[in-house]
């Protein structure tokens, strides 16, 4: 009966929070709970208002509606440094002419911290971010990765509530990027602490996140866990927009259906037949296209399997798992 859901404490409440700019873009109405400890992603395609509500919730732009609350309390008209978030932007936004110390003991000079303090305060978070004894480096001494790790270090020394990372690993190559992730998630898990991150990128908000909330044109299209996003897109621009995905239209509907969830089976009794038109090995599987009336379905199976197709092969498609939206 007593789920672990109902026990979780809310961290933040949007409640119809709107922010529109001057020439009617922004968002409206966007109501969403955040629980502690929860990582929660917002997700969707540039200039859909993925920024605008971060920037709304850690202060930096007034919001025209609603209310913001965080343990509670509504913050929507104090200023950044009252609230308890921090946010980490795409650019790292270090100081060059600091050392990494100097840049990380910055906030915390101000709030007047002990210097002895504020010294081991910066060793035990150069450690949690892998990044002990780089001190008395500069900025510019250190790669992308490692800017955007002190960054997140300096974000987390103001002890947030609530932190707010917009694309912060954007500009990162895309090694460097699976390995942030990692980081961020056990950073994340030891400290217990609240993160809305943002990113335009589905593989960066499937690995991180436990709930993701996606955006179109300012509006939420699905909050859900990344596995219910995956599996139940509830519309077809969820589906398109996450995952690949075959759209096969039929009569009144378009079926949905991923190229995983295809069975290649005899073209005799099956409703979907096709010609092989292409094999790709793509490591561990293989990507096969399939010619079916004027469109190409793609499927993707393991090497045995593959192994047994030529091009040119009449096959049948038994859809294991599809989701069905109307027609547009
Ligand atoms: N300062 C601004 N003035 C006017 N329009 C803006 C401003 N900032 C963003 N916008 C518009 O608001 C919408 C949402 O932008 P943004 O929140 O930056 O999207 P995202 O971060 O998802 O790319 C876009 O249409 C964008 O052009
Ligand atoms: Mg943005």
């Amino acid at each position: 009966m007593n789920t672990e859901a109902n026990d979780r404490k809310i961290k933040l409440q949007l409640r119809d929070m709107s922010k529109l700019y001057d020439n009617g873009d922004g968002v409206a109405h966007i109501n969403l709970d955040i629980y502690e400890g929860e990582i929660v992603t917002f997700l969707g395609p540039s200039g859909c208002g993925k920024t605008t509500i971060l920037r709304a919730i850690g202060g930096f732009l007034d919001v025209t509606g609603g209310e913001i609350a965080i343990d509670g309390q509504n913050v929507a008209n104090l200023p950044p440094e009252k609230r308890p978030t921090a946010m980490v932007f795409q650019s790292y936004n270090l100081w060059p002419h600091m050392t990494i110390y100097e840049n990380l003991a910055f906030g915390l000079q101000l709030r007047k911290h002990p210097k002895a303090q504020i010294k081991q305060e910066i060793e035990d978070i150069l450690k949690l971010v892998s990044m002990p004894g780089c001190e008395k480096k500069y900025p510019g001494q250190l790669s992308g990765g490692q800017q955007q790790r002190i960054a997140i270090a300096r974000s987390l020394l103001l002890k947030p509530s609530v932190l707010l990372l917009d694309e912060p690993f954007s500009a990162l190559d895309a090694k460097i990027r699976q390995q942030m992730r990692e980081e961020l998630k056990k950073i994340q898990s030891d400290l217990g602490i609240t993160v809305i991150f943002v990113t335009h990128d589905q593989e960066e908000a499937m690995s991180l996140s436990h709930r993701i909330v996606v955006m179109n044109k300012g509006k939420f299209e699905q909050i859900g866990t990344p596995t219910e996003i995956y599996d139940k897109p509830s519309s077809k621009f969820v589906a398109s927009f996450i995952g690949e995905m075959n759209f096969v239209p039929e009569k009144n509907e378009i079926v949905a259906v991923r190229p995983e969830d295809i069975e290649i089976t005899e073209p005799t009794n099956s409703d979907y037949v096709g010609t092989v038109q292409l094999i790709m090995i793509l490591g561990h599987y293989v990507s096969v296209n399939i010619a079916y009336k004027d469109i190409e379905i793609k499927c993707f199976m393991v090497r045995e399997e593959a192994a047994k197709l030529k091009e040119g092969q009449q096959v049948g498609m038994k859809f294991q798992r599809f989701q069905k939206y109307g027609q547009e």
